[in-house]
């Protein structure tokens, strides 16, 4: 993949596999706890099981951030600078992104996404929805700062990253990308972001273990992507998933368990897993008021405002981009 300025996003092999992906599932399955960055759950497969999941009744985070988004919209307007521009930090969700964007009534909207086609599909699904509005699509890794289009650059700024995305990084990673958020965005910027919240320990492992197996479904492509992409054997048959609550770290991490003992290839190289033994595929944090809060400033970001659903599972969390000061 090439953006517009020549950068290569993707560095695809003479096969048409990306070399990221082979180097991870390499590196991740050489380790003594096996692991393959979630990232790369999102093939076409796997971004349709994620679409999936988001409707199940076990998964409760797209529902209370709809509904946050949907019952305070008033206030939104009232706390965000009007005639900004919403920088999304991913394609944007056909039905959150619209919540706000009707609330706020921006100048302009800015979704940034590494995947060219997702980006371009969400811009056109939003230009349709709201003729008037001007959408200026950016490809880019938004894991480092973005040069903003010059058609924004004199607007103010809302960063949106709903989805609590954000859970999905260990925190020295979340820090990393709310620091070049901020860069991305400059002073005075806004962001609107949101965070799942600690819970009832069942309710956690159901929404990633649900009754249906879409979830392992989702886990499971991995295996499968790897097995098409890079040459693999891994017995998906043989792998079980597993949701798990680690409470040192206050995240559900998802887990491919070994049924028994396991011998496999992965791009001519051979692996062994024992019975037991995980690949760990994903950790999903979970937030509470001050880690949230802890998380957002040392990311660079004054909280400001926080909006629960009615249930309390989930938090919206408006910041403003803080000032360098001096302590304390
Ligand atoms: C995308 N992300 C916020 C989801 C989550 O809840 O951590 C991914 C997911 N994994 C399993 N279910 C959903």
């Amino acid at each position: 993949m090439t953006t517009k300025a020549g950068l290569k996003l993707v560095d695809l092999d003479e096969s048409g596999v990306d070399n990221a992906f082979r180097a991870d599932v390499l590196k991740g399955l050489g380790q003594a706890q096996k692991a393959v960055p979630a990232r790369w759950f999102y093939d076409d497969a796997g971004s349709q099981l994620f679409e999936d999941i988001t409707a199940l009744e076990e998964y409760y985070p797209t529902r209370a951030e709809t509904e946050i988004l949907r019952d305070h919209s008033e206030e939104f307007a009232g706390l965000i600078a009007s005639g900004c521009a919403v920088v999304e930090f991913g394609s944007g969700s056909s039905v959150k992104t619209p919540l706000l964007l009707r609330a706020i009534d921006p100048a302009a909207y800015v979704p940034l996404d590494i995947s060219g086609d997702f980006l371009r599909a969400a811009a056109q699904d939003l230009s349709d929805k709201f003729p008037g509005l001007p959408v200026h699509p950016v490809e880019a890794d938004f894991m480092r700062r973005v040069e903003l289009p010059k058609a924004v650059e004199h607007l103010p700024k809302l960063g949106f990253f709903p989805g609590s995305t954000i859970g999905n990084m260990v925190a020295r990673t979340a820090v990393d990308l709310l620091r070049s958020m901020r860069e991305t965005l400059g002073v005075g910027a806004q962001l609107l972001i949101g965070m799942d919240l600690i819970k009832d320990r069942q309710v956690l492992l159901d929404a990633y273990d649900d009754a249906q197996g879409v979830t392992a479904r989702f886990n499971l492509n991995l295996v499968h992507r790897i097995n098409r992409e890079l040459e693999g054997d891994i017995p998906a048959d043989r792998l079980a998933h597993e949701a798990r609550w680690n409470d040192d770290y206050a995240r559900i991490e998802m887990h491919l368990v070994a049924q028994g003992a396991l011998e496999f290839e992965v791009a001519g190289a051979r692996f062994t897993m024992q019975d037991g033994e995980t690949i760990h595929t994903e950790n999903s944090h979970k937030f509470n008021r001050r880690t949230a809060n802890m998380l957002l400033l040392a990311g660079g970001w004054e909280p400001r405002m926080r909006w629960l659903d009615k249930a309390g599972r989930f938090a919206l969390i408006l910041a403003s981009a803080q000032a360098e000061r001096g302590a304390p």
